[in-house]
């Protein structure tokens, strides 16, 4: 049965297999037990890093994995065995030493029969300045299917060639264009920007609050981050699954795209922000950053982008 993606469906609070858009406000673990079997085209998700965030509880590294590896268990169960299941995560820092989760989890989704596709990294410009090690300026998607017959959707998701004009040089194809109408492939290095609204720093002190997707989760990630995922690897009127969803990336991602979504999250607020979000969207009141849009570089004519004066000034009487 087909839905009309474009007016704004009710959000459901539990799962049933007509809803178009379902938030449940409980703990993962519990929430997962309720949802069907091999039904999910894609399981995207940032969970916890167990760095002790507002909505987190520290825990020792080993019960931390004991406990992901148990929801990831589940979520393996309800991948359809076409599914795919996207894990993007930072490092977990302990007394100043970084442990990189992806490695970490990698055996996990091993064990339960994931096949790696690819280990993307995401690349943004912006984040705190390390005093004792170089800034952490990354963290990595890790894409599994779940069989070798898995969805991958690439004209979906093409960006434009940087020399469309190129042409065979030589061969049977001489003369015509080497590239593709459509774009080239995105790779595996990503740079949507995690916090944008830290870019207009560049141009306008204090645009936080300003930022087109920004809101008081702490670590929201940018709806066009999920949209790739979505596009590239679930089909229209698939299933997607965020088991982390704070206030409803995923959830925006997916229905934006003509996709149904599931997002679990225990905070109460993150819920309802994620709901008022995606009301919102459908109200065509949503300001989102749009999928593709070139990263704000300086021109070089910004003040901050200047050498301060007092730099200069110290130089002179060097
Ligand atoms: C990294 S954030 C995800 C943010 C999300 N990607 C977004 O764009 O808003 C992880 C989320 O997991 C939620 N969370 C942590 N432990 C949970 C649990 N046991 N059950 C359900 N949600 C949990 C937190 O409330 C938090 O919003």
């Amino acid at each position: 049965m087909g839905f009309d993606f474009v007016s704004a469906p009710s959000i459901a609070g539990q799962f049933s297999k007509n809803s178009q858009v379902v938030i449940i406000q409980e703990d993962t673990q519990k929430a997962l037990q309720s949802l069907p079997r091999e039904h999910f085209a894609l399981i995207v998700t940032s969970p916890p890093y167990n760095l002790g965030k507002e909505y987190e509880q520290k825990a020792a590294l080993a019960d931390y994995l004991k406990w992901q590896s148990e929801i990831i268990a589940r979520l393996v169960e309800l991948l359809k065995p076409s599914g795919s299941l996207c894990w993007e995560v930072g490092n977990f820092v302990d007394d100043g030493e970084i442990f990189p989760l992806d490695v970490y989890f990698y055996p996990i989704f091993k064990q339960l029969g994931l096949k790696l596709r690819n280990r993307v990294i995401w690349h943004f410009d912006h984040g705190l300045h390390a005093a004792k090690r170089f800034s952490g300026r990354y963290e990595t998607v890790l894409w599994f299917s779940k069989s070798d017959d898995y969805v991958f959707n690439l004209d979906a998701v093409r960006v434009p060639a940087k020399y469309p004009g190129k042409l065979h040089y030589k061969g049977p194809k001489i003369g015509q264009p080497s590239g593709n109408p459509l774009g080239k492939n995105p790779s595996d290095f990503w740079e949507f920007l995690q916090q944008e609204w830290e870019s207009g720093i560049w141009e306008i002190p204090n645009v936080k609050s300003n930022h087109p997707e920004k809101t008081l989760h702490p670590c929201q990630f940018p709806v066009e981050l999920v949209e790739r995922c979505v596009l590239a690897m679930s089909n229209d009127d698939d299933w997607v699954l965020d088991p982390f969803c704070g206030v409803g990336s995923s959830l925006i991602a997916a229905i934006k795209n003509r996709r149904r979504a599931v997002g679990i999250d225990r905070d109460a607020e993150y819920c309802a922000i994620a709901k008022k979000r995606i009301q919102d969207f459908y109200a065509g009141d949503l300001k989102l950053r749009p999928l593709g849009k070139p990263i704000h570089k300086p021109s070089g004519r910004e003040k901050v982008a200047q050498i301060p004066m007092q730099w200069l000034e110290e130089e002179e009487k060097q």
